[in-house]
């Protein structure tokens, strides 16, 4: 690992010097035309917006239950929202609104890169909108008919509740979702085929946007390798072949090529050194995170040798964590580079935020967590919740805020933003998540932790213990963070409405 970290930081130093790039004078985006597909992407960021906040409301009912067990302040909400369901959807929709999210960042793209745009695109971006909206609507639907038992045996697996975390949704709406993600995909190719088809280059950065997006959407398909009644350790692996190798594979993979190709196309970054960067850095991802998925198989029905390679493997994803600190600061820099770049400010924000969380979330609080034999006492308890929050939302749910406001950016290009409101957002986001995860979340996984090594795994999950007077006042503890968390969601909503109705912009750029 220490190798591999020596690797990393002389391959830093040495393309230091190449980093001089003479900037453009004026905003290179600026007076680019949004296409009528380009324009039909603004419907999603809506959706967006309320899907955030349906998920938000999800996990304050989902917390709340967790204090007083059935009801939400007397009111027995239980009987008609079950903690079963507000969990389930407080996670799909936090996947449903980062993928809307990122899906029209690339459909935006798409156009925007090639300057093409295709015939009946923005038909295709409208038909792909309502299936969402259809999968979307249907799976949450059917999950709660599931739950509460009006479904059959077999209706619940094909259109209700699979009963697997991330994977919830019955088997129709996972095929429907499956066919989605393929959609989006050809119509991004049909846009940026023209531009794949110049041998400039932009080309390599191009195919390696295109090969993390089509690894999204292929690997998805590993979860219909299981069928209803596939038994359960065979079940999980596949079901980590999607959630795994799309957290700690392409998505990281994803997230630096699109981050590296925005700095491009506004002329800050040269396109070749960004080419190699983000090629060295898949493969570093790639090398520890494809392994690596065997952390989360370590006990069903393992080899041992499986479990060492997996903890062995997974260990190595540290490695391009460590040095995330200088491409936060790098973009830090960007950010102050010229007068217009100023306009891209949340945006960027929002990048250099994602480096934070990368190192924190999935670094730390991941690594903390990876070894098998932390594993062995403290799988599934409160130190889990505590790195999912911090590595999913920290990082892919802020990238798909900083991609949203790239877009919205472009959407809306002829006025200031009201840097009051989105930048209360984004700190009282990032701050609340901070404050969520540390003050409440950290000190129960730890004490449960230690319940667990002392008295046994189903001590630390037991009533006896969780219901105790320190425990409950720590869960109360979440109150502060969780409000400031959801303050800055909604005010990130306000102010996407606000770019509507007038009150996020200020004067003419
Ligand atoms: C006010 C904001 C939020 C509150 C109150 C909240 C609350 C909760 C609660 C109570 C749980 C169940 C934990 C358990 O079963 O031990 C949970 C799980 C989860 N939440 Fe949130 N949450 C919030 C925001 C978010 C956001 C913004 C995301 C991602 C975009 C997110 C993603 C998740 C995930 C992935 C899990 C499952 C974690 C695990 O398996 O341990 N949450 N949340
Ligand atoms: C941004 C990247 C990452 C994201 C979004 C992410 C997300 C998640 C989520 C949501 C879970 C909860 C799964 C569940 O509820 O069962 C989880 C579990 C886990 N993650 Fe990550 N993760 C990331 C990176 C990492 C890294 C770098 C490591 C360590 C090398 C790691 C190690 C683990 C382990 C060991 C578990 C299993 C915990 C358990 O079973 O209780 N993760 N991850
Ligand atoms: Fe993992």
């Amino acid at each position: 690992m220490l190798g591999c970290i020596a690797l990393l930081v002389l391959y830093h130093v040495r393309n230091k010097e190449d980093e001089h790039v003479d900037l453009p004078t004026a905003d290179p985006l600026r007076n680019m035309q949004p296409t009528p597909s380009m324009k039909a992407v603004l419907k999603y960021i809506w959706v967006v917006s309320i899907l955030i906040l349906v998920q938000m409301l999800a996990g304050i009912i989902t917390a709340h239950y967790g204090v007083e067990g059935q009801g939400f302040y007397g009111i027995p909400l239980d009987k008609f929202l079950p903690q079963s369901i507000s969990r389930s959807w407080h996670v799909q929709l936090a996947i449903f609104w980062i993928a809307t999210s990122w899906l029209a960042t690339g459909l935006y793209m798409g156009p925007a890169i090639s300057g093409y745009e295709p015939r009946y695109q923005k038909f295709g971006v409208n038909v792909l909108f309502i299936a969402l909206i259809i999968v979307v609507g249907g799976s949450l639907t059917g999950q709660w008919l599931g739950v509460m038992q009006k479904l059959g045996l077999v209706d619940n697996f094909l259109w209700g509740h699979q009963g697997y975390e991330y994977i919830e949704l019955g088997r129709i709406w996972q095929i429907l979702l499956l066919t989605g993600l393929v959609l989006w995909l050809v119509l991004m190719l049909r846009a940026l085929l023209p531009a794949l088809k110049k041998k400039d280059e932009s080309r390599h950065l191009l195919t390696l946007f295109v090969i993390a997006s089509v690894a999204i959407a292929v690997f998805y398909a590993a979860g219909l390798m299981y069928g209803r009644q596939t038994h359960l350790a065979i079940a999980e692996y596949w079901r980590w072949w999607v959630v795994h190798l799309w957290v700690e594979g392409f998505f990281e993979v994803f997230a630096t090529v699109v981050s590296a190709f925005l700095f491009c196309r506004l002329g800050l970054l040269r396109m070749q050194s960004a080419t190699t960067s983000v090629l060295f850095s898949t493969i570093v991802f790639l090398a520890g995170g494809i392994l690596g998925t065997f952390h989360h198989i370590y006990f069903s029905a393992t080899p041992v040798a499986v479990l060492a390679l997996g903890a062995t493997f997974s260990a190595l994803e540290i490695v391009p964590l460590v040095l995330i600190g200088y491409e936060a600061y790098h973009n830090y820099t960007l950010s102050k580079s010229t007068e217009w770049i100023k306009a891209y400010k949340w945006p960027i924000y929002c990048f250099i935020a994602i480096c934070f969380w990368n190192f924190l979330g999935a670094g730390i609080f991941g690594f903390a967590i990876n070894p098998p034999i932390a594993l062995y006492y403290i799988q599934g308890l409160n130190t889990t919740a505590v790195h999912g929050h911090a590595a999913l939302f920290g990082v892919y749910g802020i990238l798909g805020i900083g991609l949203m406001l790239f877009v919205l950016r472009g959407l809306y290009p002829n006025h200031h933003w009201n840097e009051k409101l989105i930048g209360t957002a984004f700190w009282m986001i990032n701050i609340g998540l901070l404050v969520m995860v540390t003050v409440s979340m950290l000190p129960i996984g730890i004490m449960q932790g230690l319940a667990s090594i002392q008295h046994g795994y189903w001590y630390a999950r037991s009533a006896e213990f969780m219901q105790t007077p320190t425990m409950q006042t720590l869960r109360w503890l979440r109150v502060p963070g969780d409000i400031l968390l959801a303050t800055g969601e909604l005010l990130l909503v306000v102010f996407i409405i606000g770019l509507k109705t007038g009150w996020s912009l200020k004067d003419k750029r």
